[in-house]
């Protein structure tokens, strides 16, 4: 289970060029696999991640409203890209780039997730952390029941002023 004393701290962990992180779920979102590199960024064992939920990885700085548009994408079996901070066991933080799937048994039907991740650039961290601080703001002014409404308002409000759909957006910072 995630661990809710863990504190974060401002100690980042930066990706190496040639890192990929991966990582697979079941339907429901608990691990059933993770690469070396997976597991060492999240400071676990692979016997402590396997069967525990994504979210044992999970930083606060992240709005909800991300995690719903994932998954709002992944139940209409499309991939999602997203920038993603995720935090440590020990606290420390580490950006990625996400490229989440649905994988698909031989008869076609959704049998889990899978992510593939990279280092993000730096550029684009700078973008994708003002625009989440501005979400995760308008989460708390919100309140839990309307959190995710109300930082995903304000996502489509920027890709409407931009004239773009989310994945182009995500693809080009
Ligand atoms: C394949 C896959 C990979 C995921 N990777 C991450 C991740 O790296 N970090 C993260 O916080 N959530 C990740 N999630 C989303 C989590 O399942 C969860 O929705 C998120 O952590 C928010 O959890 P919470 O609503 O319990 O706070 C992933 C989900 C899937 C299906």
């Amino acid at each position: 289970m995630k661990d809710k004393s863990i504190v974060p701290t401002q100690r980042e962990k930066v990706m190496r060029e040639d890192d990929f992180l991966v990582s697979r779920t079941d339907l429901k979102g608990r691990l059933t696999y993770g690469n070396q590199i997976f597991i060492e960024y999240s400071g676990y064992s692979e016997q402590e991640l396997l069967g525990q939920q994504h979210n044992i990885v999970r930083h606060p700085d992240m709005p909800r409203g991300i995690f719903k548009f994932l998954w709002d994408t992944l139940h209409t079996q499309k991939e999602c890209f997203a920038y993603v901070k995720n935090m440590s066991r020990d606290g420390s933080f580490y950006w990625v780039f996400a490229n989440v799937t649905p994988s698909l048994d031989a008869q076609g039907k959704v049998e889990g997730y899978f992510s593939v991740r990279r280092k993000p650039k730096s550029q684009a961290i700078a973008t994708v952390t003002e625009i989440y601080t501005n979400m995760l703001d308008a989460e708390r002014r919100a309140g839990p029941r309307d959190a995710c409404d109300a930082s995903l308002a304000i996502l489509a409000g920027l890709l409407t002023q931009k004239g773009v759909s989310y994945e182009s957006f995500i693809l080009s910072v």
